[in-house]
C-alpha cells in the first residue's frame, strides 16, 4: 500500500470566522485490493466476499496464529469491516473483545488503532488542540489534530475500549461520525471532515449501556440512549466452551510441560467454578480467560500450579470469600487451600 491520504491544509486563519465551512474531502485513497474467503480464514460461512490489503502497514495488528474466532461475533465484526456498520461488542472482562476486533483486522492486513476511552480522556485529544512551537526562532500558535479527525481521513478501523468509561463530553464527539456518513465539524478549524470511505468504527464495553448491574466494573456509566441507538449492531462475547478455552491455553502458553498440560483442563474447571458461583452472587471475583492464560503463564514460571494459583487469582479474592473459592479448589485438584 501506498502513502496514507492527508488533509489539505485549513482554511487560512485570517480569514473571517463567518467563511464557509472548508468540506475536506479525504484524498489519496486507497482502497482493499483483494477478497479473502471467510471459511478458510476464520472458519465462518459468509455470504459475498471480504475485501482486504494486499500489504501490510504500519498499524496492521501482528496476527496471533492460534487465535480461536468465536462465529457470531466473528460474523457481526465482519459486517462492521465489509458493511461499514458501527459494531459494539459486549462482554465480561478478558473474554476476548478487544482481540477479536484485532485479530480479524490482522487478517485482513486493515490497519487498526485501539483508543481507551478512560476518564482522563478529553474532547481535545480526540479532536485536537492549539499548541504553541518554535519555527524559526519564533513562537507560533498551531492547530495539532487529535485521534478522531486523524483516524477519520485514513483506512482505518478506530476501536474505542471500555467505550462505557468515558466521560459524557466526549462521547458526545463520537455521536455524530457514528452515522455512516458521519461527518465531523472542527469548529474552531472551519472544517468538515469527510470519512474515508474505508474508515470504520467499533466499540467494547463490559456493559450494555444500562450501568453496572454486577458491581465489578467500576468507573463504568449508563450510556446515552440516543447514542446507543447509532450503534448498528451490538454483539455479545461470553466465555467460550471448556475445549476451546484448552486449546487456546495450550498453544498460547509457551513451554508447558505434558504434566502441566494435563492440568488444564482442572484450571478451566476450576475457573468455570468462579464463573457460576458469580453469577448465583456466591463471589465477586471471577475468573477471565485472561485469568487461565495468566494462572498457566505463572505456572510454568514457578513450575507449581498451586503457587501460581494463590499469586494469579487468590490473592486478589476478598478474605470473606475464600472460603468459597477453597471448596471449589478443593473439588477441581483435591488440595486444600490452606495448604498454599
Ligand atoms: N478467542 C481467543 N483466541 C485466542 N486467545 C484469546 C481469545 N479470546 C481471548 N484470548 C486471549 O485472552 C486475553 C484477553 O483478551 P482481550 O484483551 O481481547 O479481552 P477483552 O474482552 O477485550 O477484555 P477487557 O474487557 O478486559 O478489555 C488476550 O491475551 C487474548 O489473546
Ligand atoms: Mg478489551
Amino acid at each position: 500500500m501506498k502513502k496514507i491520504c492527508v488533509f489539505s491544509d485549513g482554511i487560512n486563519n485570517k480569514e473571517p470566522q463567518m467563511t464557509k465551512a472548508m468540506i475536506i474531502e479525504p484524498h489519496n485513497f486507497e482502497s482493499p485490493d483483494k477478497t479473502i474467503s471467510a471459511e478458510k480464514t476464520f472458519g465462518i460461512r459468509w455470504h459475498g466476499e471480504i475485501p482486504a490489503f494486499s500489504s501490510k502497514t504500519e498499524h496492521v495488528p501482528d496476527i496471533d496464529p492460534d487465535y480461536y474466532f468465536e462465529p457470531d461475533v466473528t460474523r457481526a465484526l465482519l459486517a462492521g469491516f465489509v458493511h461499514n456498520r458501527r459494531v459494539m461488542v459486549q462482554g465480561y472482562h478478558g473474554t476476548g473483545k478487544s482481540t477479536h476486533i484485532e485479530q480479524i483486522a490482522a487478517r485482513l492486513n486493515w490497519p487498526c488503532v485501539r483508543v481507551n476511552l478512560d476518564s482522563h480522556i478529553s474532547r481535545s485529544d480526540l479532536i485536537g488542540r492549539d499548541i504553541i512551537s518554535l519555527k524559526d526562532g519564533k513562537q507560533i500558535t498551531h492547530f495539532q489534530e487529535g485521534i478522531l479527525p486523524w483516524a477519520l481521513g485514513r483506512p482505518i478501523a478506530l476501536v474505542f475500549d471500555e467505550y462505557d468509561a468515558g466521560r459524557p463530553d466526549v462521547m458526545f464527539v463520537i455521536q455524530r461520525i457514528l452515522e455512516a456518513q458521519g461527518k465531523l465539524t472542527l469548529l474552531d478549524q472551519n472544517k468538515v471532515l469527510t470519512p474515508h470511505p474505508y474508515f470504520r468504527i467499533f466499540a467494547t464495553a463490559n456493559t450494555i449501556g444500562l450501568g453496572d448491574s454486577t458491581g465489578i466494573y467500576h468507573g463504568t456509566q449508563p450510556i446515552n440512549q440516543g447514542q446507543m441507538d447509532r450503534w448498528n449492531i451490538v454483539v455479545n462475547l461470553g466465555y467460550l466452551q471448556k475445549e476451546i478455552e484448552n486449546k487456546i491455553i495450550s498453544s498460547r502458553v509457551k513451554n508447558l510441560s505434558a504434566k502441566q498440560k494435563e492440568l488444564i483442563p482442572a484450571m478451566i474447571a476450576m475457573a468455570n467454578l468462579t464463573r457460576e458461583g458469580f453469577m448465583n452472587g456466591d463471589i465477586s471475583t471471577v475468573m477471565s480467560p485472561r485469568t487461565v492464560i495468566n494462572w498457566a503463564e505463572n505456572m510454568v514460571i514457578f513450575d507449581d500450579v498451586h503457587t501460581a494459583f494463590k499469586l494469579t487469582f487468590l490473592n486478589k479474592c476478598d478474605e470473606s470469600e475464600r472460603h468459597v473459592i477453597a471448596e471449589y479448589y478443593q473439588r477441581c485438584f483435591n488440595k486444600s487451600l490452606v495448604e498454599l
